[in-house]
């Protein structure tokens, strides 16, 4: 199946683990990247707030073809429990009928509270949620 991955990462961790991903399925990668640069405190003051009203960031476009994909995987940081405003903001781009795997990367916290409503987004989009994985990057192994 034609897979792209398609991540944000503010940090680090989900490029490291998204980069991870696409070597062990074969899957294409393109990072989405943020018009403007957060910084620190604006992303944990009015990043976090975004989030939680799940806002969208304004980004580079995409230079990926969607349409030309079975099956998209979107994975995004967690901001105060919900994924961050650019996951948002890949949603709104989403063509219909695609097949969407989610992968949210926290500290610990997960995204038990908001799980269900993330998956709305993509059923909205008339889209299928095949997957929905959280990953704690703080996690004891
Ligand atoms: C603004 C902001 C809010 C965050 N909120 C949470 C949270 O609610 N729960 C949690 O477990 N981690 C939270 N984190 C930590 C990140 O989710 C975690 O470090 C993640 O691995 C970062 O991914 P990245 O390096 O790809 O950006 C937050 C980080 C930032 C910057």
């Amino acid at each position: 199946m034609k897979t792209l991955i398609l991540f944000y990462s503010f940090s680090g961790n989900t490029r490291k683990l998204a980069s991870k991903k696409a070597a062990e399925t074969g899957a294409d990668i393109e990072e989405v990247i943020e018009l403007k640069r957060m910084f620190v405190l604006k992303a944990y003051f009015i990043g976090a707030y975004s989030a939680i009203k799940r806002k969208k960031t304004e980004i580079q476009p995409i230079k990926s073809q969607l349409n030309g994909y079975e099956k998209i995987i979107i994975m995004a940081p967690v901001w105060a429990g919900n994924p961050a405003p650019a996951f948002n903001s890949i949603v709104e781009q989403l063509p219909s009928g695609k097949k969407v795997e989610l992968v949210m990367v926290s500290a610990g916290g997960g995204t038990k509270n908001s799980a269900e409503g993330t998956k709305n987004l993509i059923t909205m989009r008339g889209c299928e949620v095949t997957d929905y994985i959280d990953i704690k990057t703080m996690a004891k192994k």
